[in-house]
């Protein structure tokens, strides 16, 4: 079956998840972030968003992930005021192909799939000890907009950043 591709990095196709992608997705999630959910969540996902899921594949293999919920609530960029705004949840890439623009590429075809269904914002968590993909969200626009003490279950704390997309 034809998948839909979001865009090409090279030889690399940034495209829409499929459920029989999950599998792969599960994998790069265990070996990659300390993160991780029931199987029934990636599937609930992507059953309900299916537009910024994506995944990203060199010659059959998904090497990289962005899962990402459309919510409606209060605006990280806008001092006040309600905003649709896309909720990055996960994105991982393999440490092979890490540095080659995948991880980039991925949040863009997110962002575009959040402006699609009317979305004006981007947001997400990360840990504070997480430079490397502070760095990557700082470089595409993304700015910090709080922080959450003892986030994560190993009591390490969330920076919350986020973005304005669609203008
Ligand atoms: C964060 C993560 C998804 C980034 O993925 P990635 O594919 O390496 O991202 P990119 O390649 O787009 O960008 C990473 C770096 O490579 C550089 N880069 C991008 N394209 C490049 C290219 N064609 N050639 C060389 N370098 C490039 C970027 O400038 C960036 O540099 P920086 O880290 O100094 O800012 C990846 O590191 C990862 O999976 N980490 C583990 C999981 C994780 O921490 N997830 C985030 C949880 S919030």
């Amino acid at each position: 079956m034809q998948k839909a591709v979001v865009s090409r990095i090279g030889q690399y196709e940034i495209r829409l998840c499929d459920r029989e992608d999950i599998p792969a997705v599960i994998e790069i999630n265990a070996e990659t972030l300390p993160e991780h959910y029931s199987d029934y969540f990636y599937f609930e996902i992507l059953a309900e968003f299916p537009d910024t899921f994506l995944v990203a594949e060199l010659g059959g293999k998904v090497v990289g992930y962005v899962m990402c919920r459309i919510e409606y609530g209060f605006s990280h960029v806008k001092r006040l005021g309600l905003a649709r705004k896309g909720h990055v949840v996960s994105i991982a890439v393999l440490e092979a192909h890490r540095g080659k623009g995948i991880g980039t590429g991925l949040i863009r075809g997110a962002e575009e799939g959040v402006a699609r269904k009317s979305g004006t914002e981007m947001y997400l968590e990360v840990r504070v000890k997480n430079t490397s993909a502070i760095s990557l969200y700082e470089m595409l626009g993304y700015k910090p907009s709080g922080r959450m003490d003892s986030y994560y279950r190993d009591g390490e704390a969330a920076l919350l950043m986020a973005a304005q997309i669609g203008q």
